[in-house]
């Protein structure tokens, strides 16, 4: 049965929904602590070569603009924003162009090119995973003072918080680099990393934090430029990073569990985006996808930040046409259809 919305008693059934709708917005804003995933452009205002604040990213952005993600439009912490009728956008908290009346209804800490271990972000000189949490602290006090006490701990105790992190510590790391090779075998770097995601975690809760979704490794061996060094298997995807990235993610999921038993009413999601976008990777036609193996910025095999640029003229017209848009980080349109389903399979709960 239908009610027709211009009889007035639809009208009251749409007013009673509305109004529904409005008292049970739980979620006020939208923090987001993690690596170039989630970071809208915090890279822009640090000395490193870890940027995208120039064409051809951004360019389906809207106003065509390099904001500093690494896309060519919007990343996930955007639309799940905009999947909890906030704003579509979030911007990075360094970024001057922005203050606590932005941030107030949600605000970006992550910072491409980090980790969870401090030798990540070491590499490239970005902002370290500590460093992110300072930075919330100070934009806890600007809050207070911009909202007052009271108003400003209801948003920081009913803010979903988005962490994404973790692919740099492998890839950028330890496997690209000597010293955590020398100190622990691959199981023992994940524990490390555990441990340190521990902290981080409870560091957040102690803060105020409450409802957290931490999401873990992507299908990292599927990535374009593993692919592009894997020759001997005719760039296939590795499976090794795969499977490490699968063990890696049962153990964060482990550690969720026992941090729900423990923290007294911590709200912490494991939100899975492996499965989905190993899912995508595979079967790319389900989604519309013609191309998986390759990025479209310049040849699609080894680009990203500067390079995008400098092999610019390869870069492929329809962004969309590619589950990938560098050789590290997925499309717009690949993002939007990971979070649709993180929204629907793990957050919904916070709606
Ligand atoms: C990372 O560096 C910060 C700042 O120097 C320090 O406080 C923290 O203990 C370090 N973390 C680890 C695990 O070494």
């Amino acid at each position: 049965m239908a009610y027709n919305i211009y009889t007035p008693w639809g009208c009251f059934l749409i007013q009673i929904l509305i109004l529904f709708a409005k008292s049970s917005a739980k979620v006020p804003a939208v923090i987001v602590f993690g690596d170039s995933s989630v970071d809208s452009g915090n890279n822009n205002q640090i000395p490193t070569i870890a940027r995208s604040n120039f064409q051809p990213y951004g360019r389906d952005f809207l106003g065509g603009v390099a904001t500093g993600r690494f896309s060519n439009g919007r990343i996930s912490p955007d639309f799940i924003s905009e999947a909890f009728g906030l704003k579509p956008t979030i911007p990075a908290y360094l970024d001057p162009m922005y203050d606590i009346s932005d941030f107030a209804t949600g605000v970006c800490f992550a910072s491409a090119g980090t980790g969870y271990d401090n030798a990540t972000s070491d590499v490239l000189n970005v902002i370290p995973l500590w460093k992110e949490v300072e930075y919330y602290k100070d934009y806890q006090t600007k809050l207070r003072a911009y909202a007052g006490s009271k108003k400003a701990n209801e948003i920081l105790r009913e803010a979903l918080y988005l962490i994404s992190i973790g692919t740099n510590d492998f890839l950028e790391n330890y496997y690209a680099l000597l010293e955590r090779r020398m100190q622990f075998t691959p199981q023992q770097y994940q524990d490390f990393l555990v441990g340190l995601a521990q902290n981080f975690i409870k560091e957040l809760h102690s803060l105020g934090a409450r409802k957290i979704s931490l999401t873990g490794l992507p299908p990292m061996g599927c990535l374009p430029l593993e692919r592009t060094n894997n020759i001997l298997e005719d760039n296939g995807c590795m499976e090794g990073y795969n499977i490490l990235a699968l063990e890696f993610n049962g153990k964060l999921k482990t550690l969720v569990s026992k941090m729900n038993k423990e923290l007294p009413g911590l709200q912490l999601v494991s939100a899975n985006a492996y499965d989905i976008f190993l899912h995508i990777i595979r079967k790319p036609s389900v989604y519309g996808f013609e191309v998986t193996e390759q990025g479209c910025c310049g040849t699609g095999r080894f680009e990203m930040g500067s390079l995008c640029d400098l092999y610019n003229r390869f870069t492929c017209t329809d962004a969309n046409k590619y589950v990938f848009w560098d050789s590290f980080h997925p499309s717009q349109k690949t993002s939007q259809i990971i979070s649709n389903h993180l929204v629907k399979n793990y957050l919904a709960k916070f709606l």
